[in-house]
């Protein structure tokens, strides 16, 4: 289960290699794209609440919640292809587009701190304390990418 999480945590936004044009109208792509940010920020919100002791601390459903973010933000590569840069409902900036490997940078970063906090939450002794220090660095990371690609 964690080895497959990893995994899929580094196939996170994986460039457009099949024509997902074909497979999803653009509207649509975007609604699918927005619903997976909704399902991270979800798990994100017991994820912080439970580092910051607003829910009960509980190392497995932390690290489930974690493992759930990234099964949501590994399906999140085939949403973003070119034809979905004109949808009025996207909230992505232009410069996401023309700045793609900056873009790559920050989904890394967010890929990275990821898989940390799936893998310190699922060793033994997992506490509060290492949850606030990878929550945190892992949330800084979707801040970053915010501030940089998607409009306010
Ligand atoms: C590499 C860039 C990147 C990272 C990392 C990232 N996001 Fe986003 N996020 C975006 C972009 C771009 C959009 C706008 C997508 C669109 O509207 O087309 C977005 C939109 C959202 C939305 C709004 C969805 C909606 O309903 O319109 C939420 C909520 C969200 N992100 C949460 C998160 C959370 C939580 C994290 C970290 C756990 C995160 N994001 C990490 C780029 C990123």
């Amino acid at each position: 289960m964690l080895k497959k999480a990893l995994i899929m945590s580094a196939g996170l936004f994986a460039a457009s290699v099949s024509a997902q044009a074909d497979l999803f109208k653009p509207e649509d792509a975007v609604k699918y794209r927005q619903s997976l940010y909704q399902v991270m920020a979800a798990q994100a919100g017991v994820i912080g609440g439970m580092a910051k002791g607003e829910i009960d601390f509980d190392a497995a459903a932390l690290h489930q919640r974690a493992i759930n973010m990234s099964n949501a933000a590994s399906l999140l590569g085939e949403t973003y292809f070119p034809e979905t840069r004109d949808v009025e409902a996207s909230n992505m900036l232009a410069k996401g587009w023309e700045d793609t490997e900056g873009r790559m940078a920050k989904a890394k970063d967010f890929g990275a701190a990821l898989k940390n906090l799936v893998q310190v939450s699922g060793e033994e002794g997992f506490d509060q304390a290492q949850a606030r220090e990878a929550a945190g660095a892992l949330f800084k990371t979707c801040k970053g990418c915010h501030d940089n690609y998607r409009k306010d």
